[in-house]
């Protein structure tokens, strides 16, 4: 069966107060709307369809991107209307429609999954997704027959007192046979009160024409799938599930989350398995850390790959690359760019931008290596500075030779390269390059000692 889905996201979002459309607030790394859409696709959609406001469209698909269609509801008319958006894009075109909500997150793959299995199974012309809300205030009501089968969607503002004490409501994710969908949206009255044209009124319209049986439902039993977004405390909210969440897959694939109370991990990280998740760790965006990692307490990881047995405790890594048994911190800050190499050891206060160090170099106190090349080996010495950025408004790369011995307190005035094995003294200001071997000292460093030749018997005849 083609599966064809309407992403229904034209909601105004006014209650976020935001100049963000809502569907483009993140929870967990990602817009809410790309929970939806990555739904979607996991569902099997072979269609995608997403009805927006016109000043949201761009924006979403700017986000998006052109592998789903975009369609723009006019008027915010209800959720039927909304519906009858997408049907140029979609009639003829699905067995099927699956209609999800842009601002509701929560809904699991399972639960889609069984939806569709459960009206392919009655061949009924809709099914509804329903749960238990206390209280039930702000959803239609399910009313049921005798026989507890569906008998109508009330809306709440519709609704008598006795339907309004329904606890069962929709949640509103609904899938319906395609070749029945469209004529029967025509069939759809406005609301005589509000004048929208309701999506739940089809329930009624299947019920009349086909009976009983012909809307069947699947019932949430964990009523968080049906929370959605309307303003920034359900967001907050919103997130902090997928968060739970996330850490307790981790947890079952052989993570430690010493506290998951205070471990923020977003949805597209990986984590190998012994890596140990300190209080306070947050991994951002695409983030990959590898096995027997250790990590925080109190350390942001975003957009960066670790390798095996990577240490970073108090640390904030950004954009950058930390190869097998590298460590970082307390305090240290990776930037852009920056690539530690195996083993590398960068101790307190230490920042690294744009530059890589070689396997085995050390930097263990306050020092900032930015736009370099170190080799390996290297002992970068207590407050090393790489002086990259000049007066003319440009950086310039410095290159560091391995097993180079840079004093304490040395400051490297790139363009500049201190050669393989050389030595700066402490508090030599280096604008010049050191050849290989040799020993600068000074402000400004020069040379004092060449490299010392090789002994006669080791000299190439
Ligand atoms: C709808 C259901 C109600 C259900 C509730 C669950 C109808 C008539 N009612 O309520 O039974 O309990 O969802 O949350 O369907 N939207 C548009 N265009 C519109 C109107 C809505 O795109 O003109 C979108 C919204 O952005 C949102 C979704 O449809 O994603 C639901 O809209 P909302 O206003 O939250 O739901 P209700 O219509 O109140």
């Amino acid at each position: 069966m083609t599966l064809g889905v309407v992403v229904l996201a034209a909601g105004q979002g006014t209650r976020m107060r935001s100049a963000l459309p809502k569907v483009l607030h993140p929870a967990a790394g990602i817009p809410l709307v790309e929970h939806v859409t990555r739904l979607a696709d996991a569902v099997g959609a072979a269609r995608i369809v997403l009805v927006l406001s016109a000043d949201t469209l761009e924006p979403v698909r700017a986000r998006l991107g052109e592998r789903y269609q975009y369609v723009v509801q006019p008027e915010r008319l209800g959720t039927g209307h909304a519906v009858q958006q997408a049907r140029a894009a979609l009639a003829g075109r699905a067995d099927e429609v699956l209609v999800l909500y842009g601002a509701d997150p929560l809904m699991r793959l399972e639960s889609v999954r069984q939806l569709i299995e459960a009206r392919r199974t009655t061949r009924a012309l809709a099914a509804i997704t329903t749960f238990t809300a206390t209280p039930p205030a702000g959803y239609g009501r399910i009313v049921r027959d005798a026989s507890q089968s569906i008998a109508a969607i009330v809306e709440e503002r519709d609704a008598t007192p006795a339907q309004r004490a329904i606890t069962e409501v929709n949640q509103g994710v609904a899938v319906y046979a395609g070749a029945w969908l469209w004529p029967a949206l025509d069939r759809v009255q406005p609301n005589r009160g509000n004048g929208e044209y309701y999506l739940t009124d089809l329930v009624a319209l299947a019920l009349a024409e086909r009976g009983q049986g012909a809307v069947a439902s699947i019932q949430l039993a964990d009523p968080d799938e049906a929370l959605g977004v309307n303003d920034r405390a359900q967001l907050a909210a919103v997130g902090a599930i997928l968060n739970r969440r996330k850490v307790h897959q981790l947890l079952l694939a052989g993570v430690t989350v010493v506290d998951p109370a205070s471990t923020y991990v977003d949805v597209d990280v990986a984590v190998g398995i012994d890596t140990i998740l300190h209080p306070g760790t947050i991994l951002r965006g695409q983030t990959r850390l590898g096995e027997r990692c250790s990590i925080g307490p109190n350390t942001l990881i975003e957009d960066s790959t670790l390798g095996d047995g990577c240490r970073a405790s108090y640390s904030v890594i950004e954009q950058a690359r930390m190869d097998d048994g590298a460590n970082v911190g307390p305090f240290g800050h990776l930037r852009k760019g920056a690539h530690l190499m195996e083993n590398v050891h960068m101790g307190n206060f230490g920042e690294v931008k744009n530059a890589t160090l070689g396997p085995g170099t050390k930097m263990g106190h306050f020092s900032y290596i930015g736009d370099a090349t170190l080799g390996a080996d290297v002992n970068i010495g207590a407050g090393t500075i790489t002086c990259n950025f000049a007066a003319d408004g440009k950086k310039y790369h410095t290159e560091i030779g391995d097993g180079a011995f840079i004093g304490s307190d040395s400051l490297l005035r790139a363009p500049v390269s201190v050669g393989a094995g050389a030595t700066t003294g402490a508090g030599s200001v280096v604008t010049k390059d050191v050849p290989a071997g040799a020993t600068a000292v000074g402000m400004p460093a020069r040379v004092i000692r060449s490299a010392s030749p090789a002994p006669e018997d080791e000299k190439p005849s």
